[in-house]
This record gives structure tokens, sequence and C-alpha cells, in this order.
């Protein structure tokens, strides 16, 4: 029953998304760090000294969902091969360790709403088959929390656990912040101890509950009623660790009826419990969303722009409403493109154990889009503190594994990037860029450029080139301090926007060398291929 009304509402959200780009509400989108250019020569100002936000690690966060091959076959296998003696993938733990990922969203998304976490823990013999009723699929409950977060040990990575705000209590969320925290001599610390895990986990970061705005979530609630949720747990919450972190479900994104209104009414009733906002969004290329239009689909990153300032204009207004001293931060912690496999079958378990759902086959342009929106969430560093690119193995992922190994899906890469080169400081750089007309969002820059300093003067730009059919000539002005040599320049393109990678050809779309710029009398000159998203690193 759930799996059908959801898939329902799913469709009636991407519906929503058309009527709201046909209407032109999107536009106009030259942001504060982009001006119009005019003739061909696109001009990037670079100054040591302007700065936006010292970036937090916590930006390139990501996601595992109890849903279709995420956790079980994804990242944990016991019957396989390539597991090791705890059953976890030791081919894709690797992976994620070379990537870096710093915190790592769990058990869900809808997932968690029907979700009890005592089913999860405990002799692995003992732990109940669940229908899961989000994803109509059977849950063994042989991963739970305390081997994620031994898998979060061994990876190098950092929980962000979600609670269940459906069919949970604030009781049993504060039973398992217990069950994580505190070190013993409680029911619920003795517990884990009893199950042969005597330190406590410390976890920091918790969001409270998943897209409770949306209709297909279970235990949707309205607004008031979230918020008055949302308070009594953080209240009993902190009562066992004071020093915790609470994350508020913001609106699952604009095409929600109740986009903002949802996250003012929220937060009205909770603001002073809660320290970020949750903001969710999955970009389409339908004929409902772009008509088909990749030249739009690849501006959409400049519509996340618009949804980061327009949900924290909401939370400073209901900072001055209720006259408080702080300040919230949001956290992203749903992200990515996600189209292809969003209704029917991609979505429905049909009661199996680790079913293929949400396997989306990634693309060139989605990538190129994929690092649009790295951009976008880089210069809101300032108060974007946490994202998640939703998810990381097998579902809608960068990651994708079969029984003999796993390949690279071509959004890895600019994700990868951010993570590897992104450090320091987000650059306050100003663009000059010349622009193309998009229906329902005004005038669009073919550039899209954001750069990151770090504190031993490094630094690394990222530049998207939206034009489909030309190369760009940049001149690089560095207005402080001019850069020493080039330690990276890698770019993402290629001839056919709908290339993707497989197990068969993993590497058809794959980073390539960038020629790398000179620079002299402190200008760089450096072209970027047409449809491309680029990187380049200066070291000092
Ligand atoms: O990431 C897939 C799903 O998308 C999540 O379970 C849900 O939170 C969102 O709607």
């Amino acid at each position: 029953m759930f799996s059908g009304r959801r898939r329902d509402f799913l469709r009636q959200i991407s519906t929503a998304g058309l009527a709201l780009s046909a209407k032109g509400l999107f536009g106009p989108l030259l942001n504060a760090q982009t001006v119009a250019g005019d003739g061909d020569m696109s001009r990037i100002y670079v100054d040591s000294r302007r700065l936006i936000a010292p970036l937090d690690r916590n930006l390139f966060g990501s996601f595992l969902e109890h849903l279709g091959r995420a956790i079980y076959e994804g990242v944990y296998d016991p019957g396989s091969s390539l597991s090791d003696a705890n059953g976890f993938r030791t081919d894709v733990m690797d992976q994620v360790k070379k990537l870096g990922v710093p915190l790592v969203r769990y058990p869900g998304g809808n997932f968690v709403s029907g979700y009890n976490w005592l089913d999860g823990v405990g002799p692995k013999q003992d732990r109940p088959m669940v229908l899961d009723k989000a994803w109509n699929t059977l849950e063994s409950n042989q991963f739970g929390t305390n081997e994620f977060m031994s898998w979060c040990k061994a990876v190098g990575t950092k929980p962000l656990m979600g609670l269940n705000f459906g069919t949970g209590t604030s009781e049993q969320a504060a039973a398992l912040v217990e069950y994580c925290n505190v070190e013993k001599g409680t029911k619920w610390s003795d517990l884990r101890r009893k199950h042969g895990y005597p330190d406590p986990y410390h976890v920091e970061h918790w969001c409270l509950g998943n897209e409770m705005d949306g209709p297909w979530q279970i235990g949707h609630m309205t607004a008031t009623e979230y918020g008055m949720k949302a308070e009594d747990a953080a209240l009993q919450m902190r009562a066992v660790d004071p020093s915790l972190k609470l994350i508020a479900c913001g609106s699952s994104g604009p095409q929600m009826p109740t986009y903002l209104e949802w996250d003012r009414e929220v937060l009205e009733q909770c603001y002073q419990y809660v320290d970020g906002l949750s903001m969710h969004r999955y970009f389409g290329n339908t004929q409902e969303e772009t008509g088909g239009d990749s030249s739009k689909f690849v501006a959409l990153n400049l519509t996340m722009d618009r949804q980061i300032e327009e949900t924290l204009a909401v939370c400073d207004m209901v900072q001055g409403h209720q006259r408080s001293p702080k300040q919230l931060w949001l956290s992203f912690d749903e992200w990515n493109v996600w189209y292809r496999e969003r209704t029917g079958d991609a979505v429905d378990g049909h009661r199996q154990q680790a079913p293929h759902l949400l396997e989306e086959v990634y693309n060139l342009e989605d990538a190129l889009l994929v690092g649009g929106l790295v951009n976008s969430l880089l210069r809101h560093a300032d108060r974007v503190k946490i994202a998640c690119l939703a998810q990381l193995v097998n579902v809608i992922a960068p990651i994708m594994t079969n029984e003999k190994g796993l390949y690279l899906q071509t959004i890895y890469y600019p994700y990868s990037w951010g993570l590897q080169y992104a450090k320091g400081s987000v650059l306050n750089v100003m663009t000059e860029s010349p622009t193309y007309d998009v229906a329902g969002m005004g005038k669009v820059p073919y550039l899209d450029v954001v750069g990151t300093q770090a504190s031993d003067g490094t630094v690394a730009l990222f530049i998207l080139n939206r034009d489909l059919s030309k190369a760009h000539s940049i001149e690089i002005n560095w207005e402080g301090k001019a850069p020493g040599r080039v330690l990276a320049a890698q770019v993402l393109t290629g001839d056919d926007l709908k290339a993707v990678n497989s197990f068969a050809a993993p590497r058809k779309v794959a980073p390539q060398e960038l020629t790398k710029p000179t620079t002299s009398a402190g200008k760089t000159k450096l072209e970027v291929p047409a449809r491309s998203y680029s990187v380049i690193q200066w070291g000092t």
C-alpha cells in the first residue's frame, strides 16, 4: 500500500517541478559572484584576501540507506570472497577510503520512518526479518547500528544518524542516543556492552526524522506537529547527551506545495532546540523538467543556489522573530541527479531481499550537473555545513558493485574532485562570462566557477563550461598573490553527453589531463573544452 501511495506522490512531485520551471519561477540566475560579460573571452578574478568562509569537510558527506542493494551486496556481503571477516566488502571500503568521505548519513531516507533500531542490534540469529513498508522490501536486519559504526571506523568516516520520526517515539530516539553515546551504567548503554561493544561511539550529528513534510512518508504530519515532536525529542536526547548537534527536517524540495511555509512553521516551533535545518533535492532531465534540453539541465545547479538562499531567508526570519542570538546552518543531506529509476518497479522491492532499486545509470551530462552542484554547495560554505551526495553505493550512486567487483559512475569524478582538491577556505571569486538564454530561467552564464584556498596557499578552481558546442577561453586575474606551479589539471568531457560507464566499459567517461596553463604578469590563460567540468590546482 505504501509503495503505491509513494509512487503516486513521486509522480505528482515531478509534475510540480515542471509547473515551477515552466512559469519561470527560477530566474534570473546570475549570482553575486557572476556578471554577464560581452565577447568571447571570460575573466575570473581571484583575490587571496577575499574569502567566503572556511570549508567544513562535511560538505562532501554521503548517504547509505537500507534500500535496494546499498547495504546488502553494496557494503555488507558476508558470502562474498571480496568481503572481510565482518562481511564488509573490502573493494568498496578501499574506494570509500580513497575518496575520503568525511560523513555518512544512515539508515535512511524513507526507510528510517518505519525502522525499529532494536531489530538491528544483538545476536544476528535473533534479529527478525521485517517488511520494510517504505520500499516494500524484506529487511533481514543482519546489518544494524553496531555494524554501521564498525564500518564507519574501518573506512575513516563519521556517522550522521537518522531517527525514526514516523512510527518511532521520542523515547526510542533518546534510547538510541543512550545506546550509542553513554559509556556504561544505564539500561541502553549496558545493552550495547552486552552486545559486545564496550566503547561508546560519541555520535555528534543526528537528523530528527526524514522528509516528514512528504505525504509519502510513514508517519507524515503537519509542520506544527513535527516541530513539537522535534522539540520533545531534542529535550529527551539532550538530557542523555547535551553535546548533540540536531538537524530538523526542512522541506523535501521546492516542488512541495508547502515549500518554505513548512520550514517556517517547523522553526517557529523548535528553533531554539536545533542547530541545523535539512534540505533535499533531486534533479531530472525529463520532458517535464527540462523538455529534454541539455543546456537547461546543466544550468539547474543555479536553482540549488536559489533553494539554499530562500531557505536561509526563512531561517533568518525566524531567528529575527525569536530574537535568538543563534544562527542556524543548513544540512543539504540528500542531493543528486535522479529521474530515470524513479517510478514503478524501480522503487518497489516486491518483498524481496536486496532488490535492484534506484540503480540509476549516470551519463556525462549528469556528471556535469553534479559538478555544478558541487560548485553551488561550495559557494554557500558559509551556511551549508553538511551535505550528502545521495547515495554512495548501488542506489543512485557513484559506486556500483556486482559479485565480481565495482565500477565508478560518471558522477563519481566531480564529487571526488571536491573531496580531493577543495581545501581550506572558499574564495569569493568573481566571474565574467558570456550568457545564453534558457526558457524559464533567463540568462545563464556559460561558465560556473568556484575556488578554494588552503592554509598553505594552495589554490584550486572548479570550472563548469555549460556551452555544449564551444570551448571557452579564460583569463584568470590574480588580484592578490599569483599562484605557484600547477599541481593538477584535469577535465571531464566527451563528445557524447549521453555516454555512460558500465562493468563492460568502466572508463568511457573518465578524467583526462587538461593542458597545464601558464601564468605571467599576474594573469593565467587557459581554454576549457565544450561540455566540461575541470579542476586546476596550483601550489605556492
Ligand atoms: O534517496 C532516496 C530517497 O529519496 C530517500 O529515501 C528519501 O529521503 C528521498 O525521497
